[in-house]
């Protein structure tokens, strides 16, 4: 499988899966344009990338719009083209509030497995949640999804061919064990997905997702408590977490040729987490 002569533009490259994903892309041969929000997490992709691979960062927030389209056009502009977008960017809250919420619903649950209990309350997040942190989430998660994958297609139009990957989660299939934007955003983007492989199969271009489980990254560690992921884990055939190169396996795959019949699809690297809990 060479990616050889492509041009990979990957969100989210300064860490965990979007790094990996650049890496393992790179050593198949792709030219990486590496976008994030993070300076230093980007530098240190690329200081990752196998010697003499292409490469360029690119600082952009995907949740603005003109920014997206602004970076994909420039990526044009320079390389001539663009054959693979993985939207890999995302956020586990929306704000520090939002990270206590989540984390106070999430230790009820987490005492109330330990003890063989029912919670001490009933969930109440739900209409706790803000205005300003709905959006938010939706803005990184989905419409940064949306913003990317628009830019591209009329590239990959002209082109003839192109690969989208998206990024879900398992907790698009889970919504008891997370939280409601962040579940949200994650389902939408499989709609999202299914529907632009409708519309852009046949020009030629393929547009497939991923919906990992536990992957090692700073954002599990940081999102989910230590006690909760011991559980998960626990519940997970696997019994482990997955290194961010394993959710970068199904990224390769759906990007390359060896997906070439492949569209509309949701692959889920989760250690069989469906199977457990
Ligand atoms: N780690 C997991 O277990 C897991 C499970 C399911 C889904 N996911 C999804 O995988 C993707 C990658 O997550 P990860 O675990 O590698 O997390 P991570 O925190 O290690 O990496 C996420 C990257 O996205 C970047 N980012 C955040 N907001 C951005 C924005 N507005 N514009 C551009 N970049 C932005 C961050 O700076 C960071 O580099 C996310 O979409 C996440 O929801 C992760």
């Amino acid at each position: 499988m060479t990616l050889e002569g492509r041009v990979a533009f990957i969100t989210g490259a300064a860490s965990g899966i979007g790094r990996a994903t650049a890496v393992l892309l790179a050593e198949h041969g792709a030219a990486i344009i590496a976008a994030d929000v993070s300076d230093k997490g980007l530098d240190e992709t690329l200081g990752l990338l196998p010697k003499g691979s292409k490469s360029e960062k690119i600082m952009l927030d995907v949740s603005d719009s003109a920014a997206v389209n602004a970076a994909v056009a420039g990526v044009e502009a320079r390389h001539g083209r663009l054959d693979i977008m993985a939207n890999v960017a995302g956020i586990p809250f929306a704000s520090a509030e939002d990270k206590r919420k989540v984390f106070e619903e999430m230790s009820l649950i987490v005492e109330s497995l330990r003890e063989r209990r029912p919670p001490s309350r009933p969930p109440e997040f739900l209409h706790h949640l803000t205005d300003a942190d709905f959006k938010r989430m939706l803005r990184v998660n989905l419409y940064g999804t949306f913003y990317c994958m628009r830019a591209a297609i009329p590239i990959m139009t002209r082109q003839g061919k192109g690969a989208i990957v998206n990024c879900s989660s398992a907790a698009a299939f889970r919504g008891p064990l997370s939280n409601a934007h962040y579940t949200t955003a994650k389902a939408a983007i499989i709609a999202l997905t299914r529907n632009a492989a409708t519309e852009l199969g046949p020009r030629g271009i393929r547009v497939n997702a991923i919906a990992p489980g536990a992957i090692d990254t700073p954002m599990v560690r940081d999102g989910l408590m230590p006690e909760f992921l011991n559980m998960l884990m626990q519940h997970t055939p696997l019994q482990r977490l997955a290194d961010p190169r394993e959710a970068a396996e199904a990224v390769l795959f759906l990007a390359s040729d060896a997906s070439s019949y492949f569209t509309g699809q949701t692959l889920e690297p989760n250690g069989g987490i469906h199977s457990g809990l």
